[in-house]
């Protein structure tokens, strides 16, 4: 079911040791969630490797993708956050240059592309590993490959687009164990003057910000601007400029060009570069801070009066760390709401916890909610003012 790390996945080098810092011990896959009458898909360590000489922290195995990806419910969110972020990350890519035409690997129900399409983009491409989503993508107009990013995607790709001007890689790209394979397909598909950007969550920000429920199975890397140099090095690629975002709990986005394309990498870009040092420290913190976490959320339920109905905002993957880490069952949360149509009336993975639609919130009248999607904070309390009003609390398992 998952094969075991050996080297690091950025800089390769055979000689160095990576260092265990952080380990939630066997946990469930985050997103496998399953109706009543399915089998738990499967658990896995969930363990993290660092490597010391580039800065990358890595899950310990790799699970195997078609376990992972079966059934995948993960719908790029339609919040209104999302969509600022995608006209955000989309008028810095407008900034780079030609834009008329769009290859988004990963493009999971084609959100994205559908922005950029409206927004100046003439022809857009998307492939994405779930047939479910590509599919979806495909009846709201948006040319969709069925397929992980391999040698055949990435030449069909290239033929259909056969110079794309932007090759876009969002949070997929933590997704994929063989990153020079990767870089590899992207090479098919990119010209000399294409403009490729990769955005990931960025480790700085994971670890600064103690967000340790973004650690499971599918994000095999947690990294940096010095990791992403490392495994750039052998490459025909090189960092041409960086820029971080907010959402998700932080975000980086690379824009990438080919080292011939001329001209020097972003200053800014260089001396963010040099001036990051993620440390072994730093991620064992993030270790027993997680802990902590986990430990305060117990105390806060254990400490609600018996009779109050405790429910879960949001069945993200995170949730799903959460839930597992605290070893909750239906009996201290009894539900989790959400909007995602396919999750709703499944199960949070390892757990008998029922994920309901949103209109939970009304007709179970929870105590109180643990709001496990807190990346969307603001737009949650907004939208819930008449539960808080109407004496409802939420907690944010990250805040005290
Ligand atoms: P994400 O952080 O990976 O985008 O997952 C957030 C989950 O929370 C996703 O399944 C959608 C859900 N959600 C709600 O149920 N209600 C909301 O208002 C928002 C913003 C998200
Ligand atoms: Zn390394």
């Amino acid at each position: 079911m998952y094969k075991f790390i050996q080297q690091c996945r950025a800089c390769g080098d055979p000689a160095v040791k990576l260092v265990p810092v952080f380990d939630l011990g066997v946990q469930p896959l985050a997103n496998s969630f399953r109706t009543k009458d399915e089998e738990q898909s499967g658990y896995a360590p969930l363990k993290v490797l660092f490597c010391e000489k580039c800065s990358l922290a890595q899950l310990s195995v790799v699970v195997d993708p078609v376990i992972l990806y079966q059934h995948y419910t993960y719908e790029t969110s339609k919040s209104a956050t999302m969509r600022l972020h995608f006209q955000n990350l989309w008028d810095c890519i407008r900034a780079h240059g030609p834009h008329e035409s769009v290859i988004e690997i990963g493009s999971n129900d084609g959100d994205f592309l559908m922005h950029a399409s409206r927004n100046g983009a003439a022809s857009v491409l998307g492939i994405d590993a779930s047939e479910n989503f590509s599919r979806v993508a495909r009846l709201r107009g948006i040319n969709t490959l069925f397929g992980i990013l391999d040698d055949y995607t990435a030449d069909m790709a290239s033929r259909a687009i056969p110079k794309a001007d932007v090759v876009l890689a969002r949070h997929v790209f933590c997704h994929a164990d063989d990153w020079q394979k990767f870089m590899r397909n992207i090479d098919t598909m990119a010209n000399r003057e294409t403009l490729i950007v990769i955005e990931v969550p960025y480790a700085g920000d994971t670890i600064k910000r103690g967000e340790f429920d973004q650690i499971y199975h599918e994000h095999l890397s947690y990294l940096g601007f010095k990791a992403m140099t490392a495994l750039l090095e052998p490459t025909p690629f090189r960092i041409h400029s960086v820029r971080r975002f907010s959402v998700h709990g932080g975000v980086v986005a690379f824009f990438i060009r080919r080292r011939d394309f001329g001209g020097e990498p972003f200053p800014d870009s260089v001396a963010i570069a040099e001036s990051e040092n993620i440390t072994v420290d730093d991620w064992c913190r993030l270790a027993v801070h997680a802990r902590q976490e986990i430990d305060a959320l117990r105390g806060r339920v254990a400490a609600l009066p018996g009779s109050a109905v405790v429910g879960g905002y949001g069945a993200s993957a995170k949730s799903t760390v959460w839930l597992n880490a605290c070893g909750f069952s239906k009996r201290q949360v009894r539900f989790v709401t959400d909007t995602t149509p396919s999750k709703i009336g499944r199960l949070i993975p390892g757990t008998e916890i029922p994920v309901l639609a949103e209109s939970a919130i009304k007709s179970e009248h929870p105590d109180c909610m643990i709001c496990f999607a807190w990346n969307y904070k603001r737009e949650i309390i907004e939208k819930e003012a008449e539960y808080l009003s109407n004496g409802g609390q939420f907690i944010f398992p990250h805040e005290p």
